[in-house]
């Protein structure tokens, strides 16, 4: 059993925080990385946004999940590699390791240490026969996987939560074809997506009545004052939202209440009345448009499963590439 824990380089540094948002506020258009969400608070106000009556995303992934696990062993098969990108406290994969036959073994992707190491000792007790193989690592950037000691009959990437949503057309595609080359022939991908549909229900769902959506964006400001230095009047700006239906995305935005200026480490920012800061695209898919995508990163669309509204869907999709 390998009790390591594989690092990447490419975790993000202050300076590297820094840079993104210098240059993220000096164009035309000011945008902040929504990457940038996550510090503790934002993970703890992430995790109350899936609670949300308005959130309708993750209880549906996983309605989705519980009903068709079997099917879904079914198609990725015995004696794989499963890897998580994003994988979190890897609480819902549960489902999804005890429903696969003699897994071979389970390789959480994560850009948080902490998190991937607790996880990882506690899925080291819950499943002494399954190797355990965590590894920290930016999933947006191409990385090495560790090797099982086990041969394994393929590797299985599963992406869930809709996060690849986040990633503009164009990223979303580089990333599903950097898991085509991390995986190999024959690599099975499934991948959980946000679906069209009205336009109301897509906005409650970013703009919630407890405001906690809100405060997530907003958390954004208080981050840069607090690790970048930063004089962000965080009361001076507030939480927008809006569906691009053309684009079939949600845009989130921290626009200006007045005209003010904002330092940052001897750098200053004008922000006019009115003006946007674009915080975060969330994209919502047809099945049809994300196999387009998918097929030209080289997979084929095995068995798809959604809700009976059609909210939310999860794909199966093997590399079919030589
Ligand atoms: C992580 N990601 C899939 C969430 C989403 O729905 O796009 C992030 C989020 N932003 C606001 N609410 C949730």
């Amino acid at each position: 059993m390998n009790y390591s824990l594989s690092h990447n380089d490419s975790k993000s540094t202050s300076q590297e925080f820094l840079n993104d948002v210098v240059s993220g506020l000096s164009g035309p258009r000011k945008k902040l990385k929504c990457k940038y969400f996550y510090d503790e608070r934002g993970s703890a106000l992430f995790d109350q946004i899936c609670d949300l009556d308005e959130y309708y995303l993750t209880r549906t992934e996983q309605w989705i999940m519980e009903h068709y696990i079997d099917e879904m062993a079914q198609q990725i098969g015995s004696g794989v590699a499963l890897v998580e990108f994003g994988s979190g406290s890897s609480v819902k994969t549960r489902t999804l390791i005890e429903a696969l036959d003699t897994l071979a073994a389970y390789i959480p992707v994560d850009i948080s240490e902490d998190h991937l190491l607790k996880t990882a000792e506690s899925l080291r007790v819950r499943y002494p026969n399954v190797e355990i193989l965590p590894l920290v690592a930016d999933f947006t950037v191409e990385f090495q996987l560790p090797r099982p000691s086990h041969p394994t009959s393929r590797v299985a990437v599963y992406f869930p939560g809709s996060t690849i949503g986040n990633f503009p057309p164009s990223e979303a595609s580089r990333m599903l074809s950097l898991i085509a080359r991390l995986q190999g022939v024959n690599g099975s991908l499934l991948i959980g997506i946000d679906l069209q549909k009205d336009p109301s229900i897509i906005e409650a769902a970013y703009d919630d009545a407890e405001n906690v959506t809100a405060e997530f964006n907003l958390n954004l400001l208080h981050r840069i004052n607090k690790e970048l230095g930063g004089d962000f009047e965080v009361s001076q700006f507030r939480h927008h939202v809006k569906y691009d239906p053309e684009n079939g995305r949600v845009e989130m935005y921290l626009t200006s209440l007045c005209d003010q200026t904002v330092n940052i480490q001897g750098r200053t920012f004008l922000f006019a009345a009115g003006e946007g800061v674009l915080t975060e695209y969330s994209h919502k898919y047809t099945i049809d448009g994300f196999t387009t995508m998918a097929g030209a990163a080289g997979f084929g669309l095995r068995k798809f499963w959604t809700d009976p509204d059609r909210q939310f869907a999860v794909l199966h999709l093997v590399n079919d590439q030589d």
